[in-house]
């Protein structure tokens, strides 16, 4: 089926499309972590070399401490306080001039690590509850300690510097923090860092992500509303496509038993008339009883299907793309169901030659004459310019002139001689009698016309009805003439047979009984310019008729 070819097209889709926005995502937080290290990793490095100016000016000052201006030294570097410290703790000078307390600075760790400590620059952190921050460097057999008021390197709204000990404590910081940790929230702002070793202080360089975070969540949260839509989206059209399916499964199920139910009726529609069963078929018209109902419940049937192929266009034209592409499977349906029609159009027909053939063999004298107005009802017809359907209809029902006989006693319908009065007037109900055997079925419509007004006359002289002119059905007039040119070739119990030209004259100048007037004049005219085709037919049957006796004289 394609339409379950288009829901898997459709999955597929719509999981190619959610996996790219996934990977949108995900490719836009690397890129966003990445930008920020390499940011990080420059901001860090610039604020090392500050931090490595600031200690190569404070070298020279220490240099050169006793000689110029102390003031500016102080300024210069920010150094609130300044001291010489000499081997044993003593402090020998101090900047700007100290007090009593501050006399002797010997018994601080401060002064344990500044005097243990090899290296040429130091930074430490006092253990006392003001927790100042040192920086200091050996000079010949003193120390000089400066106690940093603040350290003047990079610090903007962006990002900001810590620096932290090898013993993991942070001895500089704005925000005085207890421990660093990778990503940091502090006054509102999200902040992350990356650390740069310098000797064996640790210089930590924050940057805040805070907007660019939240561009991202803003970003991702669209994308993932477009991911949902998209699944959400799926499963509506997967719905769709499901109640869809179950319908159209529906039809087909429905057009199928439609199927299966015309062939069994077709199949019973046959009157299998073999000459066992032709009693069985026989005795139910008498008792008229015979009501066909299998043609009952094939009119029901029509019905029916004419409903369903209407609904089943509703449903086309209801549908969106997704049915065009079913639109060959609707046809093909189409015309299976165009066929069950023909089919069934068929089996009318057959069924009406059967008819026929039951009518034949219950008239004795009838012989091939019901098939021989059939032939010359299709040329009357013809020539008169009736469509193909009128033409094939009239020859397949004129048989069925007579068929009311069906209904008249035995004994009258086949009596030598003539008829009495009484048996004259039972003889004319064979034309009423139709309605009983046809009913009011549509598609014997036709046949009953015929049956019916086969013997009304056009002039207003006929039976049962005495109706004039075109009341009279076009086809019962076609075969009144062809009925009457035959019985008057034939040979009836009450008459001898005419030829061609004694018939001819009889139809169109008239005797004692018949006149030119009870025909249509139209149907007259035709029958005025192909008369010797009427005579062909006639003729021809006639040949057959005679090699068949001949064939059974030998067989006797
Ligand atoms: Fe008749
Ligand atoms: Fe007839």
């Amino acid at each position: 089926m394609r339409y379950s070819e288009l829901i898997k097209k459709h999955i597929k889709n719509s999981t190619i499309q959610n996996i790219i926005f996934l990977l949108i995502i995900f490719i836009l937080w690397i890129l966003f972590f990445l930008n920020i290290n390499s940011n990080l990793k420059s901001i860090s490095k610039i604020n090392l070399n500050k931090f490595n100016d600031m200690m190569n000016n404070y070298y020279y000052h220490l240099k050169y401490i006793s000689i110029i201006n102390d003031e500016k030294l102080l300024e210069d570097i920010n150094i609130s306080k300044f001291y010489v410290i000499d081997e044993k703790g003593n402090i020998r000078k101090a900047l700007p001039p100290i007090f009593d307390k501050e006399n002797n600075i010997s018994d601080t760790n401060f002064y344990y690590e500044l005097t243990n400590n090899n290296s040429g620059i130091f930074i430490f952190k006092t253990n006392d509850e003001i927790s100042r921050l040192y920086i200091g460097g050996k000079f010949n057999k003193t120390y000089l300690v400066g106690e940093l008021e603040k350290i003047n390197f990079g610090n903007d709204s962006n990002y900001f510097v810590a620096i932290k000990n090898k013993k993991n404590e942070i001895i500089y910081s704005k925000y005085n923090l207890k421990s660093i940790s990778k990503i940091l929230y502090l006054d509102g702002r999200l902040y992350i860092n990356f650390p740069s070793k310098w000797n064996e202080i640790t210089l930590y360089t924050f940057v805040d992500i805070t907007n660019q975070l939240l561009y991202n969540l803003v970003i991702s949260l669209i994308m993932l509303i477009i991911i949902i839509w998209n699944f959400v989206d799926r499963k509506k059209n997967l719905n769709f496509m499901n109640i869809f399916e179950m319908e159209f499964s529906k039809i087909i199920k429905s057009m199928e038993n439609f199927l299966k139910e015309l062939r069994i009726l077709d199949k019973q529609s046959f009157l299998n008339v073999s000459e066992r069963d032709f009693e069985d078929v026989i005795q139910p018209i008498k008792n008229e009883e015979f009501y066909f109902e299998e043609l009952k419940e094939l009119k029901e049937v029509e019905f029916y299907s004419v409903k369903e192929i209407l609904e089943l266009f509703d449903e086309i034209s209801a549908s969106t793309e997704e049915l065009e592409a079913t639109n060959k499977e609707l046809e093909d349906l189409y015309l299976q169901i165009e066929k069950a029609y023909n089919d069934l159009e068929e089996s009318y027909r057959k069924f009406s030659a059967h008819l026929s053939s039951i009518a034949e063999k219950y008239d004795e004298i009838t012989g091939n004459h019901i098939e021989r107005v059939a032939k010359y009802s299709k040329i009357i017809a013809k020539k008169m310019g009736y469509s193909a359907k009128f033409v094939s209809d009239i020859e397949a029902y004129a048989p069925l002139h007579d068929i009311g006989k069906l209904m008249i006693k035995h004994e009258i319908l086949n009596k030598p001689g003539g008829l009495t009065r009484d048996e004259y007037e039972e003889m004319k109900k064979h034309t009423v009698l139709a309605d009983k055997i046809f009913g009011d079925d549509e598609r014997f419509k036709m046949a009953k016309n015929i049956a019916m007004y086969h013997h009304e006359n056009y002039d207003g002289t006929g039976y049962p009805f005495r109706l004039k002119g075109e009341d009279i059905p076009i086809e019962a007039r076609i075969v009144a003439l062809a009925d009457i040119y035959d019985a008057l070739r034939s040979e009836r119990p009450y008459k001898d047979e005419y030829t061609h030209e004694e018939a001819y004259n009889i139809i169109v100048k008239g005797d004692f009984k018949t006149k030119p007037s009870i025909f249509d004049p139209e149907v007259l005219e035709v029958f005025k310019k192909y008369h010797l085709e009427f005579d062909k037919i006639y003729t021809e049957y006639k040949k057959r008729e005679r090699i068949e006796i001949e064939k059974f004289d030998k067989v006797d």
